[in-house]
């Protein structure tokens, strides 16, 4: 796969949260059959590759994360038959598609779980995580990442079931072999469609400690929710026989990829994941996510990944997802407008390893403040209100018309549009050759065109304070690339030759003819392509 251009390495993934993309009936919800109405945008852009968080059948209790049908489309989205035709016709446009894998836990509502909780003797009783109470109490000490204890008291059975997110996602028993087995069942249903590939929700959970030890208490300062240390409930090494089996179920099919959610924040914990080559194809990178706007971080973490990541391991990249708040609201600026939106995007679709960008952010959206009624998250009831995930969930903007945004004909959508900046839209944007949409299409366009961009070694070069520089080699192609943090104007001398071509994130800049020595505005970023 190294020599070609292999697509889920060199190319740019985009997630589509299909609730919040296009909807094409009317009724305040997106749906496949937006989408694919959408699927122009996504070529114009220059993406390869999209992934569809989960459109299958479910009760919404986590909006799809938790499954009811694992090979279905749930009626609010529309039909596998609507499935299929926006595979179609993605594929006729060079647009591999992902779709979202939910292997560590169904909905309550899943036949496996209503049969498995029936009865003790259930033939599915084994598929889930079923034990004894403990003095009256839960069986262990686990607790659910989405508050409260990680098990659910069944008054029928007299049991508990172990679930690690909301009581109505139980966990599946992954050492239970039919269980696995009819897990595989899925990504062949799936993979015989002609889908591409999985992004596979979190699989670090997947195995536990398999005599549910309770968890020791997290020291002060310690990194884990709810005062423990994870090191029995997530990551048990078992994991990674069970992913080598997922991976031969994939590579019996040509061409095909599984990227993990791996929710680990220890970048050596996640590179494990790659295996050696015999695991998961990619690995979430989630560091970004806690980056402060400083380019020492920035650097550090690219610097660490880097290090870690096998030889024949690539490492991903992502600063904006459907969990957490869109980075451009993270990394806002009171006078800066949308510059650091900017100098993310060039970094984000300039270093080593395959870009994951979130619906949206290529036109700067920011999250929105949904008003408390109009919440829809779980984490806002089982957690807090602050934690709500809404507001990196609402519709994607395509006009500036009142009151849909071209998302919906529906007098109300399922979250609000706005409040948003003004031009926060793509028609607007469109129309605009230098609006922040045109440069991910440009910078997209430059790191297709140069493979030192899409699969060139990396180095970090030497900078002043508050600048990131580095520079993308492949077989005697190189670019530098400059990114100034700060917001004051800099001089970075890289010394590094003269320049046949290259972007700015400001619009109508024009590039220096060498790259010895680069004066950058505030909060400027240059990919500078060298002769
Ligand atoms: C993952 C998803 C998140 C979901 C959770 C439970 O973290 O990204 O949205 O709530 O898994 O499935």
């Amino acid at each position: 796969m190294s020599g070609e251009r292999c697509w889920w390495r060199h190319g740019v993934v985009y997630q589509i949260y299909p609730r919040s993309y296009q909807d094409a009936n009317g009724d305040g919800v997106g749906d496949l059959e937006g989408i694919r109405r959408r699927l122009d945008h996504l070529a114009w852009l220059g993406i390869d590759a999209v992934w569809l968080s989960p459109f299958q059948p479910s009760p919404m209790a986590d909006f799809g994360y938790d499954v009811a049908d694992y090979c279905g489309v749930d009626p609010l989205f529309g039909t596998l038959a609507d499935y299929d035709r926006l595979l179609a016709d993605a594929h006729a446009r060079g647009i591999r598609v992902t779709i979202d894998w939910v292997p560590n836990h169904s909905s309550d509502r899943h036949p496996w779980f209503l049969e498995s909780r029936a009865s003790r003797t259930s033939p599915k009783r084994d598929w889930y995580v079923w034990r004894d109470g403990r003095d009256g109490g839960p069986p262990n000490d686990w607790i659910s990442i989405f508050g409260g204890p990680a098990w659910e008291h069944d008054p029928a059975t007299g049991q508990w079931y172990l679930h690690s997110f909301l009581r109505e996602q139980p966990d599946l028993n992954w050492r239970n072999p039919e269980l696995e087995r009819a897990m595989h069942d899925v990504l062949r249903f799936w993979l015989d469609r002609g889908t591409d590939g999985f992004r596979i929700d979190v699989i670090h959970r997947i195995a536990k400690d398999p005599e549910l030890r309770d968890n020791p208490p997290n020291p002060a300062g310690g990194q884990g929710y709810g005062g423990q240390l994870h090191v029995h409930d997530e990551n048990h090494p078992d994991v990674h026989a069970l992913l080598r089996r997922i991976r031969a179920v994939l590579d019996a099919y040509p061409d095909r990829m599984a990227v993990g959610e791996v929710y680990l924040f220890d970048p050596a914990e996640v590179a494990k994941y790659l295996g050696r080559g015999d695991e998961l194809h990619l690995a979430f990178n989630f560091s970004f996510l806690r980056c402060p706007w400083d380019a020492a971080v920035f650097r550090r973490e690219v610097e660490r990944f880097e290090a870690l990541c096998p030889p024949d391991g690539w490492p991903t990249w992502v600063l904006s997802n459907h969990d957490v708040p869109r980075h451009a609201s993270r990394y806002d600026h009171p006078t800066l407008g949308d510059a650091r939106a900017r100098v993310a995007a060039m970094m984000l679709l300039t270093l080593r390893g395959t870009p994951y960008l979130y619906a949206g952010e290529e036109i700067g959206m920011r999250n929105v403040a949904v008003p408390p009624d109009r919440l829809q998250d779980p984490l806002a009831r089982t957690l807090h209100p602050a934690l709500s995930r809404d507001g990196e969930r609402t519709p994607m903007r395509w006009d500036a018309s009142e009151p849909g945004c071209g998302f919906t004909t529906a007098a109300e959508p399922w979250l609000p549009l706005g409040p948003q900046p003004p031009g926060t839209d793509v028609a607007t944007q469109r129309a605009d050759r230098g609006s922040l949409l045109w440069l991910y299409r440009d910078l997209i366009a430059l790191r297709r065109e140069h493979p030192a961009l899409h699969r060139g070694a990396f180095r970090a070069l030497d900078a002043p304070e508050g600048v990131f520089a580095y520079e993308r080699t492949h077989e005697g192609g190189r670019a530098v690339v400059a990114l100034n943090f700060g917001d004051a104007p800099v001089e970075v001398k890289l010394g590094a030759g003269r320049v046949a071509g290259g972007l700015s994130t400001r619009h109508g800049r024009a590039l220096p003819d060498t790259a010895d020595a680069i004066a950058l505005a505030a909060c400027e970023g240059m990919v500078l392509l060298l002769a």
